[in-house]
């Protein structure tokens, strides 16, 4: 497939492509996987389609006004969107994380409010729907994801009417008390509702947009549907119908399960036990290194665990695999020093020498490896603060085909929905996950394989092939938006 001038058929416009592209020392270029739960979940899916793929490749670029050639990798079309450092501070880091990322999250931290976060913002995602309107083909599916372009979808329409647009959002959508105070709240409705259709991860999700449409723009909405008023001279018609629905993500859960059960991968899980001083139970945390994930909260119940004796600390590591993530904002700088703090102060007091009870890595580590320590782990750790979805959770279910291991999961999480047979707990109250910890690391062989079982029933029925048939199903049965009715929806 070429995207020389519009043909695709299948377009994914996505703040991020799937690789980061690497700068060498010596000025080469390469490429590596870029973090997060949305590449994860969208990678295999392309792949398949043969799809275009837009995003900005992850570094700064100075020269910002041109699009660069496309580049095929593994059968999908990369299209880079370049940001400057001005994007980068403004868009990205400002707008998209200092501002939308904390209020989406229950405003775990404060989110800040600038106007010229906001402008570039709005030039950024103009970049990004123009980008889209000269690749994609004529009657062309175009899927938009997440926090970072919620303008697009409204942008692109009025460049290509003829296009089928869908909007999937990869992060909580937040009740109406939080979002009210964002200053450009009405626009950010507007701009989503360009669709034709807008997904959530849970119907609660769905409600709160539904709900702020009919507040800010005084649109009808019914039974999972927003009407979209027009003028046309003197007449007051409705244009549109928006579908709005939930479509939990997930992920490609056979090809985790098909590689936890490799040879290689349960001799390195053996190994790696082996290499920690063969403890007789691992926990695990698997996170960007990012405020919304608890880690804070799960280091300190496990250091109260070590402190009460209820976990012995010759017996037992707790690994944390962090991705760094954000690095430049601050309250991700203020998080990495704070977990930093608090793994050297647990090790130092009840860790020994080469034998730390916290094993701590702020890095991302390859795939096989990762499956390495899922299947390795006794106890998974997420205590999410709140989380759209947590794929970890998934993951780690799909690499148990040995019915062994436990999920602690936060109920803050979209994963609790769906994981009910996981040790739920609320990340607000410490004893509470210090109890299910305990549980969790003490749970009988047999209660251990019955909650495994009903747990990987979910998991492996309901994966990203699903996620995507039943979102992309939906926005093929919507009608696209040339104006075609007058009256009422
Ligand atoms: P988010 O999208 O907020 O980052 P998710 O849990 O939904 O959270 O997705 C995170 C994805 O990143 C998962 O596929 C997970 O396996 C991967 N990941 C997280 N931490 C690491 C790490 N340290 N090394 C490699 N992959 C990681
Ligand atoms: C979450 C968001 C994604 C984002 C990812 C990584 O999964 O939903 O949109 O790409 O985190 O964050 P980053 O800021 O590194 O792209």
């Amino acid at each position: 497939m070429t995207v020389s001038g519009a043909t695709a058929e299948f377009v994914v416009v996505a703040n991020r492509l799937p690789v980061d592209q690497v700068v060498a020392d010596d000025g080469s270029t390469g490429w590596t996987r870029s973090p997060g739960g949305l590449v994860t979940a969208l990678e295999p899916l392309l792949r398949k389609r043969s799809g275009a793929w837009i995003g900005w490749p992850g570094v700064a670029a100075t020269d910002t006004a041109k699009i660069d050639e496309s580049v095929n990798l593994d059968g999908i079309e990369m299209v880079p969107v370049r940001l400057d450092d001005g994007d980068v501070a403004d868009y990205y880091e400002g707008f998209s994380n200092a501002t939308l990322w904390p209020l989406y999250h229950d405003v775990v931290v404060k989110p800040e409010y600038h106007r010229h976060w906001w402008d570039r913002y709005v030039r950024v995602n103009h970049r990004f729907a123009e980008a889209a309107a000269r690749i994609a083909g004529y009657g062309a599916t175009v899927w938009v994801q997440d926090y970072q372009l919620q303008l697009v979808p409204r942008l692109l329409r009025e460049l290509r009417p003829d296009l089928r647009i869908g909007f999937f959002m990869h992060i909580p959508f937040p009740p109406v008390e939080l979002f009210m105070q964002l200053p450009w709240r009405t626009e950010i409705i507007e701009g989503l509702l360009g669709a034709d259709l807008v997904g959530f991860h849970l119907p609660g999700g769905a409600q709160n947009f539904m709900q702020l449409a009919r507040r800010l723009l005084g649109v009808p909405t019914s039974r999972g549907a927003v009407g979209v008023r027009g003028r046309y001279g003197e007449i007051d018609y409705w244009t549109r119908t928006v579908r709005v629905g939930a479509f939990p993500i997930s992920i490609d859960a056979a090809e985790l399960d098909a590689a936890a059960r490799r040879r290689d991968i349960r001799t390195r899980a053996r190994a790696l036990r082996a290499e920690l001083g063969n403890p007789s139970k691992i926990l695990l945390g698997v996170d960007r290194l990012d405020y919304t994930k608890g880690i804070d909260v799960r280091l300190q119940a496990f250091t109260e665990l070590l402190a009460d004796h209820r976990v012995d600390p010759d017996d037992t590591v707790l690994i944390q695999l962090a991705t760094p993530s954000r690095e430049r904002v601050d309250s991700y700088r203020l998080l990495r020093e704070e977990i930093e703090r608090q793994v050297g102060a647990t090790n130092g007091e009840f860790g020994r020498v080469a034998h730390p009870v916290i094993s701590y890595l702020h890095r991302p580590v390859p795939r096989d490896e990762l499956i390495t320590f899922f299947v390795a782990a006794d106890v998974m750790l997420v205590t999410a603060l709140r989380d759209g979805m947590n794929l970890v959770a998934k993951e780690y279910v799909a690499c148990r085909s040995d019915l062994g291991g436990a999920l602690v999961l936060s109920e803050f999480t979209g994963a609790a929905a769906e994981l009910h047979q996981a040790y739920l707990v609320n990340p607000h109250d410490l004893v509470g996950v210090k109890d299910a910890i305990c549980a969790a690391l003490n749970q009988s062989p047999a209660e251990g394989r019955l909650r495994m079982r009903a747990l990987r029933r979910q998991v492996l029925t309901h994966d990203v092939d699903l996620w995507a048939r039943s979102f992309l199903d939906c926005l093929a049965s919507t009608r696209t938006g040339t104006p075609d009715q007058t009256g009422t929806m």
